[in-house]
């Protein structure tokens, strides 16, 4: 697919007030400082459409993107930043969650792990979450440019094993580095087919 337009469309806390009209989305979830809001950069080919920072805790909104005029993406804020306060951990928590439950309209959720890391409990946590509510979702592995191609079968090999310990398949996952630009065409491609098969 190529991305003929990307734009900014508003950012809120509340569920309620994001777009009303019907346009299918893709949400980008996972720990902070995963690179969430890099990867939709990456995608849109723009260099900071979304706030990036190399400290966790940058987004703290929902924030909507419309791509070509016709879908959007969404960055939300990362899950188990430890260096908020306790009551913005809770109301991230909040507005997340009920993102997650109530909005129609969210075709995939992608869960971004970082591919140098084994699952954190946080993670299988809310795949877990995600499963049990019947919300379909993806994994993303990011930064892979941190790990010599080797390393990066052997740490999705092991990955997969953990998962299946508590799934029984692997959910569908890709490989991405935003700053080398792995994975775009992939991703990308698997949202045109969703948005394909929507309008069938
Ligand atoms: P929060 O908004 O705080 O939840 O973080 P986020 O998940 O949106 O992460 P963000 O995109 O802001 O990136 C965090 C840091 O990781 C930044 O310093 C990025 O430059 C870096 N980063 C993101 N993606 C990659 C990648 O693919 N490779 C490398 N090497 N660094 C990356
Ligand atoms: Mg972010």
């Amino acid at each position: 697919m190529e991305i003929k337009s990307a734009e900014f469309v508003m950012s809120n806390s509340d569920v309620a007030k994001c777009p009303k009209n019907n346009l299918p989305e893709y949400a980008f979830i996972g720990r902070s400082n995963v690179g969430k809001s890099s990867l939709i950069n990456m995608l849109t080919n723009r260099k900071s459409l979304a706030k990036t920072s190399g400290r966790p805790g940058k987004t703290q909104l929902i924030n909507h993107f419309i791509i070509n005029g016709n879908w959007y993406l969404v960055d939300l804020p990362g899950y188990g930043y430890a260096r908020v306060s306790k009551s913005a951990k809770k109301t991230f928590q909040k507005f997340i969650t009920e993102y997650f439950s109530k909005r129609k309209q969210l075709v995939c959720a992608f869960v971004l792990v970082d591919i140098r890391h084994k699952p954190q409990p946080i993670d299988l946590e809310f795949m877990q979450w995600l499963g049990e509510n019947m919300i379909p979702f993806s994994i993303i592995f990011t930064k892979a440019d941190k790990l010599k191609p080797g390393a990066i079968d052997k740490h999705i090999e092991d990955y997969k094993s953990d998962m299946l310990q508590f799934w029984e398949d692997m959910p569908n996952y890709f490989i991405t580095s935003s700053s080398k630009n792995v994975g775009k065409d992939e991703l990308l491609n698997y949202i045109q087919d969703l948005n394909q098969n929507l309008f069938k």
